[in-house]
């Protein structure tokens, strides 16, 4: 990938963007991280009402860039490398960013780790969870067509059965939230924690 082609690609990310929060002195950088149905994307919106933040979300980019997705993995290494370029963009304009993606191995977020050194911010990282149960019930109903206009993800139970393997524990600080209870504490900790 020539770095001309990393750029055109998050250029045209941020089209697809549409409007975004001012810019501040001081962004917030946000990461979740958790299975498909856990309720990452739930909860970045939940966030994004509260506090000023461009969301990225990897299924909705993954689509502006490749209309019709295969999810491979050169297809997935152009899409994060654009993904990461824009971050990184964003966040040195003053812009504050969420990205929701499933960032489930630690090499995947040591690069956002690296992003939030550079531009000397901080990582919010929230690992997302839900009971199994109630994570099948949820792909169950996605896959039935009964998901919200807003739900961008195609990933079903299958494919939650095969990203299971690749969940590497948080080394980090973070938070954690279980999303079949009420997600506002942690919502009004990660506010506080944005504004401090
Ligand atoms: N806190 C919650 N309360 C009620 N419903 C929720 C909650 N969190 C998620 N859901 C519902 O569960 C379904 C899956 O949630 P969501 O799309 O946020 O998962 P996700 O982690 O983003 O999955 P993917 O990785 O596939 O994008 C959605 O229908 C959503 O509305
Ligand atoms: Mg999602």
């Amino acid at each position: 990938m020539t770095e001309t082609q990393v750029v055109s690609d998050a250029e045209r990310l941020l089209e697809s963007l549409g409007h975004l929060p001012e810019p501040v002195v001081k962004p917030a950088f946000i990461v979740v991280s958790g299975l498909p149905g856990t309720g990452k994307s739930h909860f970045c919106r939940r966030l994004a009402e509260r506090v000023p933040v461009v969301i990225l979300e990897s299924d909705f980019m993954r689509k502006a860039l490749f209309p019709s997705p295969t999810y491979g993995i050169e297809e997935s290494a152009r899409l994060f490398q654009a993904i990461h370029h824009l971050i990184e963009r964003l966040l040195k304009k003053g812009v504050s960013v969420v990205l929701d993606a499933t960032n489930l191995s630690e090499r995947n977020r040591e690069h956002l780790h690296h992003i939030a050194y550079r531009c000397n911010v901080r990582l919010i990282l929230v690992r997302v969870e839900a009971p199994l149960e109630v994570v099948q019930e949820r792909l169950r109903k996605r896959a039935e067509g009964n998901a919200l206009a807003e739900d961008h993800s195609e990933a079903d139970w299958a494919v939650f059965q095969k990203m299971k393997g690749s969940v590497q524990k948080i080394r980090h600080n973070h938070f954690a939230v279980d999303t079949s209870r009420d997600i506002t504490p942690v919502l009004d900790k990660i506010v506080r924690e944005v504004n401090r």
